[in-house]
Parts: structure tokens; C-alpha cells; sequence
């Protein structure tokens, strides 16, 4: 069959006509089942983030670089990165959340800002590379919602660095 298969595969890549057979028609239904489809879903279900289970949306208020204010409702544990992200704002989050950049940058509300866990040594020296860095900023990929930081609001700063990216040596 896997024979049936890869020949079948072969002929279809190169245009070549194939005669209906039993044996290649099953050739056939097995390709079409391995065809894969593209699905949408709300912004809320990309990349890390859960559904907030209802009752229990945390909110968080996003200042944007333009001065604009964008409230979420999401559900405890996702990180600021994520949600940013999910929501298309103007987050790069260059290292994917591994705390080796500083795209991720914001400045937290600093009513919330003792709230949250201190930084640990890797965010500290990454902040330390950061554009503008404030007494409140965090590293949006390492602060994690929880139910005292509902409510927070952090601005994004005008502009970030991206250490992994070579043109900036
Ligand atoms: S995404 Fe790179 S440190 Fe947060």
C-alpha cells in the first residue's frame, strides 16, 4: 500500500493521468486523508493562552505606543507576551519568551508593579539592556497573570531593542 501511495504521490506531482484502479483509488483516499486544513479561531485561542473559564476573567489594559488603551479579559497564568501578541499589538517578542532579549519590554502601572514576582537574574540583566527602562519595567514574557494583577495596566515603550538581531552589532 505505502508503494501505492508514493508512486501515486509521484504521478500527481508530475501531472501524469492515472487510470482509476481498485488499487490506486485506495492510494488515493489515503492521500486525501493525510491532506491537512487550516482552521481559524478566536485570537484569545493562539499561541499559549486558554479560554478564561467564565467568572473568572482577570483583565488587563495595554497602553499602546500611540497612547491608546486596549482591555482584555484573560484567564490566569498567561503571560503578557501572549497576550499581546494574541491581540496584535506592537510586542516582538524576538526570543519566543526565553528571556534573551528585551523586546518584550513594558512598564508596568506602578500600583500593580509590586504585585508581581521579582525578576529574577536572566530578566534583571536582560532589562538592563532595555530602551527606557523605568523604575516599574518588567519583561512582558516572564510576568504571568494572576488573580492580584487583575486590573493591571502596563505601556508599551516607544522603543525596543532587539539584541538578537545581527544589525545591531
Ligand atoms: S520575548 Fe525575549 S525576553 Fe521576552
Amino acid at each position: 500500500m505505502l508503494r501505492n501511495v508514493l508512486t501515486l504521490g509521484r504521478s500527481l506531482r508530475s501531472g501524469q493521468r492515472l487510470a482509476i484502479t481498485a488499487k490506486n483509488a485506495s492510494a488515493q483516499i489515503q492521500l486525501q486523508n493525510q491532506q491537512r486544513f487550516f482552521q481559524m479561531s478566536a485570537a484569545v485561542l493562539h499561541g499559549h493562552l486558554k479560554k478564561p473559564n467564565p467568572g473568572e476573567e482577570l483583565h488587563i489594559t495595554f497602553i499602546t505606543k500611540e497612547g491608546d488603551q486596549k482591555t482584555f479579559e484573560v484567564a490566569e497564568g498567561d503571560n503578557l507576551l501572549d497576550i499581546a501578541q494574541a491581540n496584535h499589538l506592537d510586542m516582538e517578542g524576538a526570543c519566543g519568551g526565553s528571556c534573551a532579549c528585551s523586546t518584550c519590554h513594558v512598564i508596568v502601572d506602578p500600583a500593580y508593579y509590586d504585585k508581581i514576582p521579582e525578576p529574577d537574574d536572566d530578566e534583571n540583566d536582560m532589562l538592563d539592556l532595555a530602551f527606557g527602562l523605568t523604575e516599574t519595567s518588567r519583561l512582558g514574557c516572564q510576568v504571568h497573570m494572576t488573580k492580584e494583577l487583575d486590573g493591571v495596566r502596563v505601556a508599551l515603550p516607544t522603543m525596543t531593542r532587539n539584541f538578537l538581531n545581527k544589525d545591531m552589532n
